[in-house]
Parts: C-alpha cells; structure tokens; sequence
C-alpha cells in the first residue's frame, strides 16, 4: 500500500455545516461535501423542511481533490423558519441525522417524524428525546427507539450532565439551546468530538467552553463560505492499512481537530510511524496532511474508557491492527460499541476470529490477542466502518480474504475499494 491520496469530507462536520447553513440567515456555500449516504440522508430531510440546497462552484481557498467530495449552495430559513414535512423524515443509516435533526427541531413550531432504517430504528434515542422534553418539546419515542416525534416550541435552556459520552446528545442540546430562553450547559463526563461548539463559534453565536463544558445563549448565526476538511475517520482505514502491511501512504486535507486524532496517537504508542501536518482551517476546523510509514512491529496496547470514547469510530480498525501487534491488547470501557450501526462489539470479536485471530469480550472490555491474521470469509452485517475495517485487517492477513457487504462502505466512505486499488492493492469483487 503506497501512494498519495485524499479521502471524502468529514461526515460529521458535514451533518452541522448544513444545519447551520439551512437555519442562518442569508446563503452559505459549502466546498466538500462528501456524497456519503449519511450526508445525503440531511440533505434530503432539510429540503423536505424546506431549505433549498443546490450543486454550486467551488469557491477559491484550499482545494482537495476527490470524485466523492461536491459543493453546495445552501439557502438559509432562520433558526426558526424550517417547516413541516409532509411526511416522516426518513434518517437512514445515520445516527448523527436523527440525533442533530431532532436539536435542531425541537425550538421550531413544527410537528415532525423522524425515522430511519432496522439498523437506526435498533438504536438507543431517549438519550436524545429526555434533555429536549426537559427543555418544553413534546418528543415521544417507540419503547425508547425511532420513530421519534416531535412538537417543537418555545424552550428553556438547561443545565445537562449526559450519562454517555456522546457528541451527538451534546450536539442536539446545543442546537436547541441556540434558540432556547436563557443559557444551555453540557457538562461532559468524557470529551467528545466538539464540531458543534466550534462551528458556533466560528459563526458568532456567544458560546463559552472549557474542557468538559459548552454553554450557549440564544442568537441568530449568519451565512457562511467553508470548505470541509477530509474525514479523519476515512483515513484511518488507509494509515492502519499502510502500518500493518508495510507500506507508507501521504493523506492531504485531512481533517486534524484534536477530538478525532486520538486514532494517530493510540497507534504512536503501538510503535506506528504517523505524522501530521496542519495546513489549513475553515469554520473553525484544522486541516493538513496525515503520513504513515509500515515496516516497524506494532506493540499490543491498553486503552481506558476516555481513550475509546475519543477514537469511538475507529475502535473497530484499531482493533484489526492490535490483532496483528506483539502481545495482548485491551480496550476498556467499550459499551457504546454496542449500540452503532451494529453491535460492533460482538461484530469485531465474530470477524477477528474468522479471520484466523483471537478476540473476546471481558464484560464492557474488548480484548484482542496479536500475532496477525490467517485470512477468512467475513461479514459486515450492514456496518459500513466494519466492512472497512475487516477489509483493512485483511490486507495484512498470511492469506486472502473475503468481505461481504462491502457495498456499506458507501455510508460513509464512497470509493473506498478503488481508494485501496489506487494505493496499488489487490482488491476484486468476489
Ligand atoms: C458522531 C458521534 C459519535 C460517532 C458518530 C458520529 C457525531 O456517535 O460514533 O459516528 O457526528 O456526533 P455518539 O454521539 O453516539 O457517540
């Protein structure tokens, strides 16, 4: 695996650049977009509320070249002026849709379903609805899971202390306290990624922040131009790839914001070779260049509960890499697995050891036996980050391999396989 490449826009950023762009006032253009089945998931139910959102030109500024990355003109609402759909807002795959939509929704004096896929509708989302209802919206949900619906209004602003580290509550409970009465606080037990705060920031809107704490006052943010950094957890599919199969690959644009880099650190300590480069900002997001170089053995690791939250999306490929390290690894703390796109969990332990490894679970701990892989047959059940990632591991394995339902990559990272074939791998559909 050797070469120069890029990955789609960060999927995450993408999610709030559009719902702060349909909610402001005036129009915003937004260079990078990736064309991820998540993303498309916003953008359909924001149309369907109303906001115009087009193709557009790229403007000028810092350039990164992808067949999956796009631009868009998004015409503004005002916080408060998306309307009714006239029917359920259909989320998809993608959590982060839901979750987000339903802050955003809550102070709007609409009624609104949302709803989403087996997958979606399997997850976890009174952590969402419960600090909405505290602040005045009427949101109930099916025995705890989607459909939520929702009757926003006026709202108050809350003090809030999430029993999970989650980005995605604290996000929805921002958004809503940009037009609740009075301040709103998240106080976190275990920092999260904070693209929320930093957007709101960047757009003006009065946000306090230390470590562990955001509070928001109520304000209308304005229009804006920005350029989304490339999506640090897509290029941790292809730096793991480089590391355990000796190979060395150079990813520009990248996004580099500190509270989705802890993959970079974690694989330092197994003994990677990994650098990074800050380049650029936009909207108040760090970008640069990502280089890893294989070659060296990677040393098993422990990580403790806020290690795993801070890199909760790459647990899985960092998982497949500690299978090919020296010695034991052990990841503590790793509950949320269980409740993503899949129990990535049991999915991680079921794919290490068809593909020749050991893996178990030590009750919220997963524990990885090294040594490297055999190759197998596999299966992602529907998780695009599980199919990346067994793909990855399995570049690696004495011998070949076999993903099925590589197609979910896609949710998150389209291109991914002719990514790899560009990097000079062998990768065919069988
Ligand atoms: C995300 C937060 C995380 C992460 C997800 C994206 C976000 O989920 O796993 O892929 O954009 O806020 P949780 O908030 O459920 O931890």
């Amino acid at each position: 695996m050797r070469g120069e490449s890029t990955v789609p826009g960060d999927k995450s950023v993408a999610h709030r650049w559009l719902m702060l762009a349909a909610t402001a006032e005036g129009t915003s253009v937004l260079a990078g977009v990736p064309r991820s089945l998540d993303v498309q998931s916003t953008v359909r139910a924001l149309r369907e509320m109303g906001a115009s959102i087009e193709p557009a030109v790229e403007p000028g500024g810092f350039h990164v070249e992808h067949p999956a990355r796009g631009t868009l003109e998004v015409r503004g609402r005002g916080r408060l002026g998306l309307r009714g759909p006239s029917g359920a807002v259909d989320c998809g795959n993608s959590g982060t849709t839901m979750r987000l939509l339903a802050g955003l929704l809550a102070p709007v004096e609409i009624e609104v379903v949302l709803d989403g896929d087996p997958s979606l509708r399997a997850r976890p989302m009174e952590r969402v609805a419960g600090p909405l209802r505290r602040m005045g919206a009427t949101v109930s949900t099916r025995a705890g899971h989607a459909p939520i619906a929702l009757r926003g209004g006026d709202l108050e602003g809350i003090s809030f202390e999430p029993e999970v580290a989650s980005a995605q509550v604290k996000g929805a409970v921002l958004l809503a306290g940009t037009a609740a009465a009075g301040e709103t606080l998240v106080r976190e037990k275990l920092p999260t990624r904070d693209h929320t705060e930093r957007a709101l920031e960047a757009l003006g809107v009065s946000i306090l922040r230390s470590e562990s704490v955001a509070a928001v006052s109520p304000g209308q943010h304005s229009a804006f131009e920005g350029i989304l950094p490339g999506d640090p957890s897509a290029a941790a599919f292809l730096v793991v790839g480089a590391v355990i199969s000796g190979g060395a690959v150079s990813l520009s644009g990248v996004g580099l914001n500190p509270t989705r880099v802890g993959f970079v650190d974690i694989l330092r300590r197994m003994g990677a070779r990994v650098e990074t480069v800050e380049e650029w900002s936009s909207v108040g997001e760090p970008a640069g260049r990502i280089t890893a170089t294989g070659g060296g053995s990677l040393r098993g690791v422990s990580l403790s509960q806020a290690e795993v939250a801070a890199a909760i999306d790459e647990i899985p490929v960092l998982a497949l890499a500690a299978a090919h390290a020296e010695g034991e690894s052990r990841f503590e703390g790793a509950a949320e697995l269980r409740v993503k796109e899949s129990d990535r969990l049991a999915g991680v332990v079921a794919g290490i050891r068809a593909l020749g490894g050991e893996a178990s679970v030590d009750r919220d701990a997963l524990v990885i036996g090294g040594g490297g892989l055999r190759g197998g047959q596999v299966h992602a059940h529907g998780d695009h980050r599980m199919a990346m990632a067994f793909a990855t591991g399995a570049l690696a394995a004495r011998g070949p391999s076999s993903v099925a339902g590589m197609e979910s990559a896609d949710v998150s990272f389209p291109g991914f396989v002719e990514s790899l074939r560009g990097l000079g791998l062998d990768v065919e559909p069988s």
